[in-house]
């Protein structure tokens, strides 16, 4: 897991859930038995921000995120479908198997103290266990958050069945893309998937509209932390269909 700067700068407005305010301001996190954590696995403000901007533009019905950890990133998913006037329907589903185990439920926690429960679906095991029956069950996303496991086993699994998730137009973000693991399931998607993902400009939904050099650089050089794709056809590919080396 990445120790992840945490700035908050111009642009970042985190008030619409004080709880997360609070998180972000102070980076004191506390666990159900009292437990302390270091919140250095928190989303960053700007993927925060970002992912608050994706789905007010998008309206998402239903989001989905593989990773609960201190909860960051569903207090913004939650609060923001509540903030769009939805009735709390457990509209966001988490995943998360170690959340009580190695995060002393931190995030179910802050998600309590926020009273945004009712609009949080939250499963404890893996997520190459739930997607698939997910995906049995026939259930759709609008947008959806894959910053869970870092192992590239792990995320070509999260990017297969959460690609396949996806509603028609509905978006995939993928935190820490410039990790080398996570960057070559970018490339496989990139290079053998873009019929059917398109990769989304991410530039207007950042607080600086991307016009920072060292963002224009990142992006030029396909080095951004956050990528998003959105699904544009089928994913669906003949047996034989050739495989572009990614
Ligand atoms: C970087 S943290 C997520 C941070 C969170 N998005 C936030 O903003 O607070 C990654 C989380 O993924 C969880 N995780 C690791 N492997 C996982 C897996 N295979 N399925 C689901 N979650 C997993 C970890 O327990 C950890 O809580």
């Amino acid at each position: 897991m990445n120790d992840k700067a945490i700035t908050v700068g111009p642009g970042f407005d985190f008030a619409f859930c004080p709880v997360l305010d609070e998180m972000i301001q102070t980076r004191l996190i506390t666990g159900r038995s009292g437990k302390r954590f270091h919140p250095g696995a928190l989303s960053t403000s700007n993927n925060l921000h970002m992912l608050r901007h994706l789905q007010l533009s998008l309206k998402p019905a239903r989001t989905l995120e593989v990773g609960l950890c201190f909860g960051s990133s569903c207090l913004l998913f939650t609060a923001t479908h509540r903030e769009m006037g939805r009735q709390a329907g457990r509209q966001h589903m988490a995943l998360d198997p170690y959340q009580k185990e190695a995060w002393d439920d931190s995030g179910l926690l802050a998600i309590e103290r926020a009273g945004l429960s009712e609009y949080l679906d939250f499963r404890p095991q893996l997520s190459s266990v739930v997607l698939p029956r997910l995906l049995e069950n026939g259930e759709q996303f609008d947008l959806i958050y894959v910053d869970g496991s870092h192992l590239f086993e792990d995320v070509f699994i999260d990017a297969y069945y959460t690609s396949r998730l996806l509603s028609e137009g509905g978006v995939v973000a993928f935190d820490d893309c410039r990790d080398a693991h996570v960057a070559k399931v970018m490339q496989f998607i990139r290079r053998n998937h873009s019929d059917a993902l398109e990769e989304l400009d991410l530039s207007p939904f950042r607080a600086d509209q991307g016009k920072s050099v060292k963002y224009r650089v990142a992006r030029l050089m396909g080095k951004t932390q956050m990528r998003a794709f959105r699904r544009v056809g089928t994913l669906s590919r003949p047996y034989n269909a050739p495989l572009h080396n990614f």
